[in-house]
């Protein structure tokens, strides 16, 4: 690997397939779509697509629970449409990443249906987390966690033992000390980096492991609260508590599966990479994921979480950019995903949206857009009886899940379902989503997606701009983030709802993320909300 490996400051964006395009009309994506929309993303300007999970699945948790890593699910497509949407994508200069899941798979795969069938204690059970129940009888669950889409963490099966599941009881926990799981999870790497893939986003990165699997944790409802990207309701004092020493995330054993699937990649050329799913805390611990010899990237959520707020933010950015340089990793900035509301309804509206995306688009290290983000897509009303999310279905509805994010994108204001297909969309779509829709955008030079493309092009071009290292920080009103990146950018962001006048060295703006700040005599009036950047 260089020291300029293209995933070190690339842009990312995450295809969530289901809901991306649908191209034989049965309301759901798949991957001949994702091949029909691959223009539009060159187009764009991203360098690197990472598909959420396409595998063969009974789909109860949107393909996360994997009946068999090494198949394409028929919703999605065939194993030859997976060869010709990463050939594709590589023939328009765009990287293919691929999701791997080793917490769990689904209750479909053969692996866990014969341990359903096999004796307790046998080989086909120690691959998953099968314990007697305590009570008299075994009624009891062996301990006291709960699943983190709420519920009992465990499912009693006929014969009387219990299972262990994370997530949904179709989603059971595999055991990482039975070298089986190990050795399969290699396979299926190879599997697909045998096929051309340039990396793979790493699922519950810090779960595979757990410790102390028969003892009670002392909060488990307060623990799953402070586990959600979403849930904000929470003191960071509260939140640093609960998350300081999980029993099943983030334990030693972890790292130890990591560095050999780093030895594996290595064996394969052109820079493949790897970003882990790691919410852990404090962010120091999410840089041990990333340490030489183990993973590559992982995911920023410490900054995700934030309000949008100009000192916390950049406490959060300098501590980060530190802590990365201590490991020599680049960071990487991510405002929203399949799993949290979209960042215009989180922040406050389109208009922080553009300016925080703006502000992320000029630090060092890599970005992630998650499909919909570029046309500035809020989260969408649904109907109850529309959710389909476990998390809703398992919470009793007092957790609205994550459906809210993942309906299907417009492409075409003036075609049915918006042009994501001719079948009913598997989500239904607000019906003033014309506004958002890729045709009506493009032809809009101060549409979001405009916005998305005029920068996504500068950090290709700029010198200053992608490439790793720190910011110099220029000290700045109250609200305001200001700073400089050589060779001749500079970059001020105001999160006021007022204007502001800055000093600044700049001598013209290259793109601002709103119209309305004006530049005169070394003196910038920068609109309220707003991020500019310019050229020194
Ligand atoms: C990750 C995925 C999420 C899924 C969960 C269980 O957090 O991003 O969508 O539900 O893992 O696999």
């Amino acid at each position: 690997m260089s020291s300029s490996a293209w995933w070190r400051d690339a842009a990312i964006y995450q295809v969530y397939p289901r809901s991306f395009r649908d191209s034989n009309g049965d309301g759901e994506g798949d991957l001949q779509g994702v091949i029909a929309g691959l223009p539009y993303l060159a187009d764009l300007g991203i360098d690197a697509i990472w598909l959420s999970p396409f595998y063969k699945s009974p789909n109860k948790d949107g393909g996360y629970d994997v009946a068999d890593p090494r198949d394409v699910d028929p919703r999605f497509g065939t194993l030859a449409d997976a060869k010709e949407l990463i050939e594709a994508a590589h023939s328009h200069g765009i990287k293919f990443i691929a999701d791997i899941v080793p917490n769990h798979f689904s209750s479909d795969h053969i692996w866990f249906q014969e341990a359903l069938n096999s004796p307790k204690g046998s080989v086909a059970r120690s691959r998953f987390h099968f314990y007697d129940g305590r009570g008299e009888n075994g009624e009891i669950p062996p301990n006291n966690w709960i699943s983190i889409f709420r519920g009992p963490a465990w499912t009693r099966t006929p014969d009387g033992q219990w299972y262990l599941h994370l997530f949904d009881s179709s989603q059971p926990d595999l055991n990482w000390n039975n070298p089986d799981v190990a050795a399969d999870f290699e396979k299926t790497l190879r599997f697909w980096l045998d096929l051309g893939v340039d990396g793979f986003r790493i699922d519950v990165a810090h779960g595979a492991v757990k410790e102390n699997l028969l003892v009670d944790h002392r909060d488990p409802e307060r623990l799953i609260d402070a586990l959600r990207l979403d849930f904000l309701d929470i003191s960071e004092e509260e939140r640093a508590g609960l998350l300081s020493d999980v029993p099943f995330f983030d334990r030693e054993g972890v790292h130890e599966v990591y560095r050999k699937w780093r030895s594996i990649l290595n064996e394969y050329p052109g820079d493949r990479m790897t970003v882990a799913e790691a919410f852990v805390y404090p962010s120091s611990r999410a840089a041990r994921y990333v340490r030489e010899g183990e993973l590559h990237q992982v995911f920023n959520f410490n900054f995700m979480m934030l309000g949008w707020d100009a000192a916390t933010m950049r406490a959060s950015i300098e501590r980060t950019l530190a802590e990365l340089v201590d490991v020599k990793a680049p960071a990487t900035w991510v405002l929203n995903n399949h799993d949290t509301p979209r960042v215009v309804t989180r922040i406050g509206g389109a208009r922080k949206a553009r300016a925080l995306a703006m502000l992320i688009h000029a630090l060092p290290g890599g970005i992630y857009i998650y499909q919909g983000e570029e046309l500035g897509l809020p989260s969408a009303d649904l109907p109850d009886n529309a959710r389909q999310d476990p998390a809703f279905i398992r919470s009793g509805g007092t957790d609205k899940g994550r459906d809210e994010c993942r309906v299907p994108i417009p492409w075409d204001s003036k075609l049915p379902n918006y042009g994501y297909g001719t079948g009913t969309p598997w989500l239904p779509q607000p019906t003033d989503w014309a506004q958002y829709s890729m045709d009506v955008e493009a032809a809009d030079p101060d549409s979001s997606w405009s916005l998305y493309k005029k920068s996504l092009t500068l950090r290709h071009s700029h010198p200053a701009l992608g490439g790793e290292g720190v910011p110099t920080w220029i000290e700045a009103p109250a609200g305001i983030m200001h700073f400089t990146r050589e060779p001749g950018l500079e970059v001020v962001v105001n999160t006021t709802d007022n204007q502001i006048t800055v000093a600044v060295s700049g001598s013209s703006i290259l793109l601002e993320s709103a119209a309305g700040s004006s530049l005169q005599g070394g003196q910038l009036a920068i609109a309220a909300n707003t991020t500019t950047w310019l050229q020194r």
